[in-house]
């Protein structure tokens, strides 16, 4: 289990092993690849392959961003004599990326992963210009000669996650604190209310917007708002462990995403959806270093191992358990699709007719909340 604190450690230990350099004028802080853990005949650093990853939040984060760097030190052990791996954490969704960005490759980075969906513009500029480095960008939709996007299917942990909470809400009204108005964000938001209703189909939901990814104060004043109108089980696609932090104080539930967040609230958690990038990154990594890496869009899910809900609560009851092992098994072989009709909008309009699959081109583009919750998806009110 990787807490904040063994984090902490490491980091602890890896910044009194390497240079770490503060960026001219944005406070980053950069943290080259640790030489001191180099095998003895490991390749000279001048012939590593050079990859650094850009980060929308710290790594400390807990969720999102700690997972992504979970991967980068994978690598960095699985390929130690072969590449040489840094980061830049807090890089924000503006003008501020791009420069990172060409200030990555102007230090001999060959391999660049941004890993936030905000940055798609600035990948897409600083690609144009820098031909001889690949990029790989989290969660956008843009590709190029030389720029791959990349996700997992997050849904489907949002989905494992609804199954238990539909089975844990006596209010029968479950909640959302919803970061970023885009289709990934309102696909994990339905999801995991389709996992809910799978259980109990009268159950209702709410989401309140906080505009950004990593706030943990707005985090929790939305988890209040959410617990003060009735919700008692809440679900979260910011990146900080802070909803659930407050579902520990107000007695209520939550769940983990993205990273393992049981440590933060042992008595509120009810599981976490966490995302594994290590697979996809190693893939890169190998094709990279044979010379075949190629540009796409990679989208993996449970099936490919990376995404789960671990660490069920104990008091989850077994038959609850046992669904979320059936829809597991399900997604794993491919009997199973999150998003099978029949599926209806909020305002009675189907979507989905009885057993039809929903296609990747469905999936991208939701912008609408399922029937049972309550409101309009930001940007669609009035329409
Ligand atoms: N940046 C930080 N967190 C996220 C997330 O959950 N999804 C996307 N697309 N970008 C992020």
């Amino acid at each position: 289990m990787h807490t904040l604190n063994k984090r902490t450690l490491i980091k602890t230990v890896a910044l009194s092993a390497v240079a770490v350099a503060v960026l001219a004028g944005c406070g980053k802080k950069e943290e080259a690849a640790a030489p001191a853990a180099a095998p003895a005949a490991a390749a000279p650093a001048a012939d590593k392959l050079k990859i650094a990853f850009m980060y929308v939040s710290p790594i400390g984060d807990g969720g999102w961003t700690f997972q992504h760097d979970l991967g980068r030190k994978a690598i960095q052990e699985k390929f130690a004599d072969k590449i040489e791996t840094s980061f830049v954490e807090s890089v924000p969704e503006s003008a501020d990326a791009e420069r990172v960005l060409r200030d990555m490759a102007g230090q001999g980075n060959k391999l660049i992963f941004a890993t936030s969906f905000g940055y798609q513009e600035y990948v897409q500029k600083a690609a144009a210009d820098l031909k001889d480095v690949k990029f790989e960008h989290a969660t956008g939709y843009k590709q190029a000669a030389n720029v791959a996007t990349y996700d997992t299917k997050t849904f489907e942990g949002a989905y494992l996650a609804g199954i238990v909470a539909g089975g844990m809400s006596k209010t029968k009204t479950v909640g959302v604190v919803a970061s970023v108005p885009i289709p990934e964000v309102v696909r994990n938001i339905n999801s995991f209310v389709l996992g809910a209703q799978s259980v109990d189909p009268t159950i209702k939901a709410k989401v309140v917007w906080v505009n950004e990814w990593f706030s943990p104060p707005k985090e929790a004043e939305a988890a209040n708002t959410l617990i003060n109108g009735g919700v008692d089980v809440l679900y979260q696609n910011t990146n900080s462990p802070s909803v659930l932090k407050t579902a520990e104080e107000r007695g209520a539930r939550a769940f983990g995403k993205d990273g393992d967040m049981s440590a933060f609230a042992p008595k509120a958690h009810l599981g976490s959806a966490v995302i594994d990038w290590t697979p996809y990154y190693s893939k890169v990594v190998t094709d990279t270093l044979a010379g075949q890496w190629q540009s796409g869009n990679f989208w993996w899910g449970v099936k490919e191992g990376a995404i789960d809900l671990l660490k069920i609560a104990d008091d989850v009851p077994q038959d609850i358990k046992d669904r979320v092992a059936k829809a597991r098994a399900g997604l794993k072989d491919g009997s199973f699709a999150v998003w099978t009709g029949p599926v209806k909008d909020n305002t009675g309009k189907e979507l989905l007719t009885a057993g039809q699959v929903a296609d990747d081109k469905f999936l991208t583009g939701i912008n609408f909340y399922v029937a049972g919750v309550e409101g309009k998806v930001p940007g669609t009110e009035g329409k």
